[in-house]
């Protein structure tokens, strides 16, 4: 597996990869790899013939205050993951590369980015679509893998593809959990052991959601209210939002109907996570 840290020597690999007829599946990560990660990737070696995996952690997504330099990074660790997972090329661009002095051209989507993590953080999604039209041009993939635990970054980049005619498709895989339910994130690291036990309120909510549902619950308001109640009992968490919107197109609806999506995101102790459930009624 080779580690690229150039634009241009990517996209001459690219090239060569291309014009010999195979397949390009990428998977856009941060790193500090875990199996969400991994499993995006393993599925990229069955559906491509060759597997790019980028790593940046990229400063224009975050807001002011947030944690892109605590943010955890390990290539060496991450490499090794990465190609038991089948990867062909990790792509770790420096920032500079990137964004180089002067840089100044961003791509934003202006329908579905204003509401849940893009209210509580502005500029975030911009600093996502920005990145990612970058690295989509610069390794032209087939096909592009996402995870549902980001659920409106997945939205945002599928509307982004089909809105600019994006010459890919891509794919959205189920939110991999820890067997206690905790979603995977490369931000768990940053929970103490109480703290790691309060992570668990977000998946607990959503399943008692869905029982409510199952329950014949569809009043959106009372399935918030009973999450509400959940997570606020412990001290730890603080809730920045927890919202029931229809999908694909994020509207807010006062009864549950047809598809829709349980979305939230909590922060345990200093440290911000989210997690969501699709429901079908
Ligand atoms: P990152 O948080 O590293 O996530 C990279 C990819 O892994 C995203 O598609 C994310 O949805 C997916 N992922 C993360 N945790 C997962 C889990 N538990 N189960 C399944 N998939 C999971 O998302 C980003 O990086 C960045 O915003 C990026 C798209 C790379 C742009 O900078």
């Amino acid at each position: 597996m080779q580690i690229i840290d150039s634009i241009q020597a990517m996209k001459s690999l690219v090239r060569e990869v291309r014009s010999k007829g195979q397949t390009i599946g990428f998977v856009p990560t941060m790193g500090y790899l875990h199996q969400g990660h991994l499993t995006l990737m393993r599925t990229a070696k069955e559906k491509c013939n060759f597997v790019v995996a980028s790593i940046f952690v990229n400063p224009l997504q975050f807001g002011v205050g947030e944690d892109f330099e605590e943010y955890p990074r390990d290539l060496g660790r991450d490499s090794k993951l990465a190609e038991e997972a089948g990867v062909d090329v990790i792509f770790a661009p420096t920032v500079k590369e990137m964004y180089p002095k002067g840089y100044s051209t961003f791509v934003e989507e202006e329908r579905i980015t204003d509401k849940l993590c893009g209210e509580s953080r502005p500029g975030h999604f911009k600093g996502v679509t920005t990145v990612v039209t970058k690295l989509f041009n610069i390794v032209q993939p087939d096909l592009a893998f996402f995870g549902q635990k980001d659920a409106q970054q997945s939205l945002v980049l599928k509307k982004m593809v089909k809105d600019l005619n994006m010459n890919l498709e891509i794919q959205v895989l189920p939110t991999v959990r820890e067997e206690d339910g905790l979603a995977m994130s490369s931000r768990n690291s940053y929970l103490n052991s109480s703290e790691r036990q309060s992570a668990l309120l977000l998946s607990k909510s959503l399943n008692m959601a869905q029982n409510l549902i199952e329950a014949g619950e569809r009043r959106v308001a009372e399935i918030k209210k009973a999450i509400h109640k959940l997570i606020t009992q412990d001290t730890l968490a603080r809730i920045d939002y927890v919202e029931i919107l229809s999908l694909p197109d994020l509207e807010e609806v006062e009864f549950l109907e047809g598809s829709s999506l349980i979305a939230m995101a909590v922060f345990i102790g200093n440290t911000r996570l989210i997690d969501n459930l699709v429901v079908e009624v």
